[in-house]
């Protein structure tokens, strides 16, 4: 794969006749390229839960899609039952995941459109939800590209840049928006090093960052999760570039389980700890961290999932949260598609209470 390649991946789509999503089976890369054509409600669900489709802003063109979709096999005819119907499988496919706000703010997007459409014959109402859903579609590649460029003022060419879990064009959409900056800079002639931290439990970075960085010719070096520290002492690292789940109106930052660490040890050791992610990943219903759902996962990711024998006793209890929070005085800066906020963020986020789509 090129650089071309990777930044344009069809990880995401509505399928040519509007009846099914496809996506790329993020589970099963780097091994295995596999498309998946989606339409029955339970492997919908399936998918996000399992995260074959994954990455905050993903799952929200992935949902927006999903409810095209289910709505098209709707035989009702009334907008009322039409309605009704709707809000089932908008619940049940909220239900999915917690962590991530785009899932739900794509839903309510959706929501919004087939209620201004309320009255209007079932027909009408499925374009509307279908042009909604691919407007998001290209409103998300493009807050991607601009997330890419306001990062670019963060580097300097030669840096090393430590990343965790993975927020490149598989879990967004284009460029991507934590690992965004690293394929535009590779664009632009720059030569960046990236330390990927492999992301225990389920492995996205090894198995997806250094897959993306390493197809568009981006030095990369895959690291186990405890050996951040290593890398920050022996003067590798001159910034984290980390995406995000949710956002909370101060700051505080949901995003996949370690990330609260590293911005520990860059603190420590003076690095600068930025955050990528569309403003609509802020979300105000949150006043704090503290507000922000964690998902729980099961203890078989922990003990059994990459492993060709279990890994620990079969009896041994586990604690699976899949993110956490990282709190904003960590944070050296939120990059979004509109600018670069900086401390404090109750007033640097506040710009984007105005609603924006997810
Ligand atoms: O559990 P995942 O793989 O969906 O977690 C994803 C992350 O934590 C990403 O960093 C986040 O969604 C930001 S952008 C893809």
């Amino acid at each position: 794969m090129s650089l071309e390649n990777v930044t344009h991946i069809d990880n995401v789509r509505l399928s040519d006749g509007g009846d099914a999503v496809v996506i790329i089976d993020q589970s099963l890369l780097p091994n295995e390229t596999k498309y998946l054509t989606l339409s029955g409600r339970e492997e919908l669900f399936e998918a996000i839960h399992t995260l074959r489709v994954r990455g905050a802003p993903a799952i929200g063109v992935f949902a927006a899609y999903a409810a095209c979709v289910l709505a098209g096999q709707t035989r009702e005819t009334s907008y009322e039952a039409f309605y009704r119907r709707f809000s089932a499988d908008k619940a049940y496919l909220d239900s999915s995941r917690p962590t991530a706000v785009n899932l739900r703010k794509a839903l309510d997007y959706m929501d919004d459109i087939v209620r201004a459409n309320a009255g209007r014959p079932v027909p009408k109402i499925l374009e509307a939800m279908k042009s909604g859903a691919l407007k998001l579609h290209q409103e998300n590649m493009e807050m991607s590209q601009a997330i890419s460029e306001n990062g670019m003022e963060l580097i300097k060419d030669g840096d090393g840049i430590l990343t965790h879990c993975n927020a490149g064009p598989l879990g967004t959409f284009h460029y991507g928006t934590g690992l965004g900056t690293l394929f535009l800079a590779r664009e632009r002639g720059m030569t960046l090093h990236a330390y990927c931290d492999e992301t225990r439990p389920l492995l996205q970075g090894a198995r997806l960052t250094t897959y993306e960085l390493q197809s568009a010719g981006i030095d990369c070096t895959l690291i186990c999760d405890n050996m951040a520290s290593i890398v920050m002492k022996e003067g590798k690292i001159n910034a984290v570039f980390v995406g995000c789940d949710r956002v909370a109106a101060n700051g505080d930052t949901a995003n996949k389980i370690g990330t609260s660490g590293v911005a520990i040890l860059a603190r420590h050791y003076g690095i600068p700890f930025y955050v990528f992610c569309p403003s609509s990943t802020i979300d105000f219903s949150c006043e704090t961290g503290d507000d922000i759902k964690i998902e729980l996962r099961d203890p078989s990711e922990i003990k059994e999932k990459f492993f060709i024998k279990p890994m620990a006793l079969p009896e041994v209890k586990c604690y699976n949260p899949a993110f956490d929070v990282t709190d904003h005085a960590l944070i050296t800066a939120i990059v979004t598609e509109k600018g670069i906020c900086r401390e404090s963020y109750t007033e640097s986020l506040a710009m984007f209470k105005q609603p924006a789509h997810p």
